[in-house]
């Protein structure tokens, strides 16, 4: 006996179900690009913001103006420090201390609200402290 094999006409079985959903794979796009996005916002940007302001050339005399404002009352007069915070004339790893005045710490707010040219100003006039000038 020959066994027939059915005949199925094309397209019979299957009826469309395969075919990729136009509205689903636009859901996957989105969330892939949504996912990368936020991978860019958590590793890109604070390293990117602490080069932006490496890369500037601060204005020491600015920055000293600067320092009076914001940071005399804890670090004191030249960066010799008081009861309220350390001195200052010893830390000198930039890229450290731009971490430090844009995160904060525990003890000392985040000066993330001064622009990038006014943090260049102030590390400019760190470093004069650090050299003793
Ligand atoms: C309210 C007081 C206060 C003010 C205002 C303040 N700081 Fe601080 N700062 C501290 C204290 C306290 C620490 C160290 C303790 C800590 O890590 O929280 C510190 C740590 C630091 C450090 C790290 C030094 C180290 O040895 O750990 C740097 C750099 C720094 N401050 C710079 C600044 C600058 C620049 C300003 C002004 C824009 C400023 N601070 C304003 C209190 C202050």
């Amino acid at each position: 006996m020959r066994s027939e094999s059915p005949e199925v006409a094309p397209g019979r079985l299957s009826n469309g179900s395969g075919a990729p959903c136009p509205r689903n794979r636009i859901g996957e796009l989105f969330a892939v690009l949504l996912l990368i996005l936020f991978a860019v916002e958590l590793v890109g940007c604070p390293g990117g913001r602490v080069a932006d302001v490496l890369a500037l050339d601060g204005d020491p005399t600015a920055g000293e103006a600067l320092y009076d404002e914001h940071c005399l009352a804890c670090h004191g007069s030249g960066g010799v420090g008081t009861v309220r915070g350390p001195e200052l004339t010893g830390w000198g790893a930039e890229a450290a201390t731009v971490s430090v005045l844009l995160d904060g710490t525990e003890e000392m707010e985040s000066y993330d609200f001064l622009s990038d040219e006014q943090l260049a100003d102030l590390l400019a006039f760190m470093e004069e402290l650090q050299a003793g000038l």
